[in-house]
């Protein structure tokens, strides 16, 4: 008597997709629309360095602690390496290549070349998307609020005064430049 064979029995767990489906997404990475595969475990910060190539953005712990990897996914900062790549599809992603998109330096990566901000630089792109996110928000913090600021990031080079020094100088110059066009507009 021949015997039924049997169904293949699935090893994966439920809810789980198999290693290797790969998806396409579309992101809009520096105001430019940019598309690219990845896995459904892919993290977001793989997704940048090795799909779309915005190798600006580093990768330190994949933990969430060390704050290089940060970016800013639809306006606000984020750890780019705790979100799935597939989690950012039709989201807007600005890193730190956008801060010099026409190979300029913007006033915050200047701020940090005038007080030697940054040594080996690794943790710099994380630290200056931070700092171009918090600017926003506080456009006249003290020296304690950047120190809680940075104390998302670890630098393990520069130490932080020059870092700290850097914001406060971008946030009065910055402040300056609003007065003056202010009282010219008035
Ligand atoms: S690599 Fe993302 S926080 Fe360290
Ligand atoms: S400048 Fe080297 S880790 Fe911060």
């Amino acid at each position: 008597m021949s015997k039924t064979p049997k169904a293949p029995v699935s090893t994966m767990p439920q809810g789980i997709q198999p290693r290797g489906e790969r998806r396409r997404i579309t992101v809009t990475l520096n105001g430019r629309e940019r598309s690219g595969y990845c896995e459904p475990r892919d993290l977001m910060s793989d997704f940048l360095r090795h799909e779309l190539g915005a190798t600006g953005t580093h990768v330190g712990c994949e933990h969430g602690v060390c704050g290089a990897c940060t970016v800013h996914i639809d306006g606000v900062a984020a750890r780019s390496c705790l979100m799935l790549a597939v989690q950012a599809d039709g989201r807007r992603i600005e890193t730190v290549e956008g801060l010099a998109p026409d190979q300029t330096l913007g006033d915050l990566q200047q701020a940090f070349q005038r007080h030697h901000a940054l040594q080996c630089g690794f943790c710099t792109a994380g630290i200056l998307m931070s700092c171009a996110d918090y600017l926003k928000r506080v456009p006249d913090p003290n020296e304690a609020q950047v120190r809680d600021m940075l104390s998302g990031h670890l630098c393990r080079c520069t130490g932080y005064t020059p870092i700290v020094a850097a914001v406060l100088d971008v946030a009065a110059r910055r402040r300056e430049a609003q007065e003056e066009k202010e009282t010219s507009d008035a």
